[in-house]
């Protein structure tokens, strides 16, 4: 096991009817800014409920933070918080709103000319102003990590960001948020997790068998739970157990110790950026293409994976490596996420060109856990994901 630190400083409040205790977890003089997305929450009740628990603090509203958040926007709000005098920012929603108030947690703070800066020039973001969310959707584990990553619609570019200050101070999880949530989400939602877990695992053997095992039935769970948070979200067992594994696969616990790849969501981004596809889609069109062609590299992990998480007990490292694959895709495939970049656009003829050529201009020059995937060799991932 390599050496790590941990420090995890987010205080979760967990459970039915929990946005009500909201009032309690802010400073009675503080003056807030609740930030929301494009208005599921007016037609759900949690609007409503954030209003009840905040009706004796003084706050203002800014809404419309669309779904990858969108640097022109984020930069309005900004001048809300400098205008209005605000304190306390708190997040009112899924991953896109949770990442633009770190942004403006960071930027409210921020002393240089852009605050565009903070992304391009990879910024650790040390103290922020203080904010806390409201989870709407689990999917990111934002709500309980100090990474954001933010969208820029003129250079079609999406980056990301982070620092200690980045925490939230605390967040809210009520799984009965899940019911509102469209299908097309709650697969994003579900994806989105399990690829987190994926990243922070599938590498090579480390010794870390307590990461290993919590990585693994952080996948276990969402399989088990997945048909029937699709089928019937107003189950609360499995919303609670769904929204849980999701917070969990990305707040660092199972990254410590372990070699960590990240890759997927490098690659993935750009898709975003790009094309517009939904943050969980692009993972769902890079990872099984990446995993076959780093497929030496992982295969012992894969195979590991294969015996555990599926129970494939037949067989060769190799064949059991390979039907781990399969089955991650077709998983995804059964949630009805197409994996084929050519399903989402036309226009897919250069792709794999202009992310290589993109990550030698920022000099990612070696990403995985060796740090040794090139930009020819991010070439071919994206050309097998076509
Ligand atoms: O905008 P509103 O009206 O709120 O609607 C949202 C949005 O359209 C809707 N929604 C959210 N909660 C709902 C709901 N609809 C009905 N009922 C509810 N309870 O869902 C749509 C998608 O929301 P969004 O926040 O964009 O989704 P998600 O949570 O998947 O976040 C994706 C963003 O997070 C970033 C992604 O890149 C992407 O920009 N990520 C952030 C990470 C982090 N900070 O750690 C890690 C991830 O890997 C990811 O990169
Ligand atoms: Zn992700």
């Amino acid at each position: 096991m390599n050496n790590f630190e941990f420090k995890n400083p987010t205080k979760i409040i967990f459970g039915k009817d929990t946005i009500a205790k909201l009032s309690e977890e802010l400073p009675t003089d503080a003056r807030v800014l609740i930030l929301y997305g494009g208005g599921s929450i007016k037609k759900n009740g949690i609007y409503d409920q954030v209003k009840t628990a905040l009706k004796d603090i003084s706050h203002v509203e800014f809404g419309g933070i669309p779904a990858n958040p969108e640097y022109s926007v984020l930069m309005k709000a900004l001048k809300v918080i400098k205008e209005k005098g605000i304190t306390y920012l708190l997040a009112v929603g899924g991953g896109s709103v949770i990442d633009g108030t770190k942004f403006l947690s960071s930027a409210a703070l921020y002393e240089g000319d852009s605050p565009w800066d903070i992304l391009k020039d990879s910024k650790r973001t040390e103290v922020g102003m203080p904010f806390g969310t409201v989870l709407t959707l689990p999917a990111t584990g934002s709500e309980m990590n100090s990474g954001a990553v933010i969208t820029n619609a003129e250079t079609k570019e999406k980056l990301g960001m982070g620092g200690p200050g980045l925490f939230p101070q605390f967040s809210i999880l009520d799984p009965q948020v899940i019911q509102s949530i469209p299908q097309r989400q709650l697969v994003n939602g579900i994806t989105d997790a399990f690829t987190h877990v994926l990243e922070q695992y599938m590498t090579y053997p480390a010794a870390a068998l307590l990461q290993d095992r919590f990585a693994e039935s952080i996948m276990q769970t969402l399989l088990e739970v997945a048909p029937t948070i699709l089928k019937d979200p107003t189950d609360y067992n499995a919303a609670s157990n769904f929204m849980w594994s999701c917070t969990m696969a990305l707040n660092g616990l199972i990254q410590k110790g372990v070699p960590t790849d990240w890759a997927v969501h490098a690659m993935g981004h750009e898709l975003t950026a790009l094309y517009g596809i939904d943050h969980a889609r692009t993972l769902a069109i890079i990872a099984p293409s990446h995993y076959q062609y780093n497929f030496e590299a992982k295969k012992e992990k894969l195979a590991q994976y294969a015996e555990r998480v599926w129970n494939i007990t037949e067989g060769s490292i190799e064949d059991k490596a390979y039907a781990a694959i399969e089955k991650t895709e077709s998983f995804f495939n059964q949630m009805g996420i197409e994996t084929k970049l050519s399903k989402y656009t036309d226009n897919f003829d250069g792709t794999a060109e202009i992310i290589a050529k993109r990550f030698t201009e920022r000099g990612w020059l070696g990403l995985g856990e060796h740090k040794s995937l090139k930009p020819e060799d991010v070439e071919h991932i994206v050309h097998m994901a076509y």
